[in-house]
């Protein structure tokens, strides 16, 4: 596996420099989400830090990559590749950067769509994306602390605000993410 410097030298060569900040903060968010909910501190670090590895590839080279590596393209992916950047971040993560932990490829996969039964590692940095200190969104403080507090009702609530957005941009609904939804409403209703 490549060591931290090598996955900045990455990053660095491959983000925009707003993003590449995003993904240093997003990995410092989940590093403190991760002391907090008992997750391991490195699994958080380097989930965070590479999360968005893809972030800024092109649309058509997204689509390429997914289809190479077995990814279905369904009409959600085909007229929004731009979430194809989870999938094929953890392509990267994997097959570029060495990092073979399951938990954290997953983490890497579904951080922009969430998933049914997602792990602690997946919650964590789905809601570090969210909450990380250079986002400026009404109402985050908030949030943040509710993260801290309760974290499937975090979850819940980001993935109820981005099913909202969708909507009101007349984009098409994730299923994963409608899927995530369902399923901690369920679970938590127990
Ligand atoms: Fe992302
Ligand atoms: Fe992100």
């Amino acid at each position: 596996m490549w060591n931290e410097s090598e996955m900045l030298h990455y990053l660095q060569e491959n983000l925009s420099d707003k993003r590449f900040r995003h993904s240093i903060s997003v990995s410092e968010t989940a590093v403190s989400l991760a002391s907090k909910h008992g997750e391991n501190i490195e699994k958080s670090r380097i989930a965070g830090l590479v999360h968005d590895c893809a972030k800024n590839m092109k649309s058509f080279e997204l689509i390429k990559m997914a289809s190479e590596h077995d990814i279905y393209i369904d009409e959600v992916f085909q007229n929004n590749p731009s979430i194809l950047h989870g999938h094929v971040g953890s392509i990267i993560a994997r097959e570029v950067m060495g990092i073979f932990d399951q938990d954290i490829l997953n983490a890497i996969a579904y951080h922009t769509t969430g998933r049914r039964d997602m792990s602690l590692l997946e919650k964590i940095i789905y809601i570090a994306d969210y909450i990380e200190p250079l986002r400026k969104i009404s109402g985050i403080e908030e949030f943040r602390s509710l993260s801290y507090v309760d974290l499937d009702a975090a979850v819940i609530k980001s993935l109820e605000n981005s099913i909202e957005y969708v909507i009101s941009e007349n984009q098409l609904l994730q299923l994963d993410t409608v899927g995530a939804r369902n399923y901690l409403l369920i679970k938590n209703r127990r």
